[in-house]
């Protein structure tokens, strides 16, 4: 098992529609590879979790990297891991924009994390446990 967390800056042009759109082929691609992860959008700014088989996940993300609907693609961290975070989602995704009370205070409890561990600015150790963290806030057991 191996895990590879980037982020990127979505261009102008690429907007919600094209982001569920663009999840639909995904889901499809990442079950039939054996992919698994969790996709934040966040003030324009992506950071996405790819979780599965060492080429798996570097072919997929070879592919990610060369996407003209995105920029700025940096890699954060990559590493064996022992277990999958987010074994029930081809690809989990979390927008911000909807405007119901819960979604407002997950946000909330997000931004705090996000603003405590900079995951967007550095390589840094505190990124995985940041997913589970928001794997938690998300979708609770
Ligand atoms: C932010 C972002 C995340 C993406 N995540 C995935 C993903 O998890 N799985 C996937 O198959 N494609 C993903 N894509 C799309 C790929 O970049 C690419 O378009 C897709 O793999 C099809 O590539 P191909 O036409 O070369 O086969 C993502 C694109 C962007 C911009």
């Amino acid at each position: 098992m191996y895990s590879l967390i980037y982020r990127s800056v979505a261009n102008d042009s690429f907007d919600l529609p094209q982001i569920y759109s663009m999840l639909g082929d995904s889901n499809e691609y990442n079950a039939e590879h054996g992919i698994t992860g969790c996709l934040l959008y966040h003030r324009n700014q992506f950071l996405q979790l790819l979780e599965g088989e060492k080429n798996e996940v570097q072919k997929l993300f070879n592919k990610i990297s060369k996407d003209d609907r995105h920029h700025e693609v940096q890699e954060i961290e990559k590493e064996y891991s022992t277990k999958r975070l987010f074994n029930k989602w081809s690809m989990a995704f979390y927008d911000y924009g909807q405007n119901e009370l819960s979604a407002q205070l997950k946000m909330g409890q997000i931004d705090s994390f996000f603003n405590t561990s900079n995951v967007f600015h550095h390589k840094s150790d505190l990124v995985l446990p940041f997913f589970s963290t928001v794997r938690e806030i998300l979708f609770p057991r």
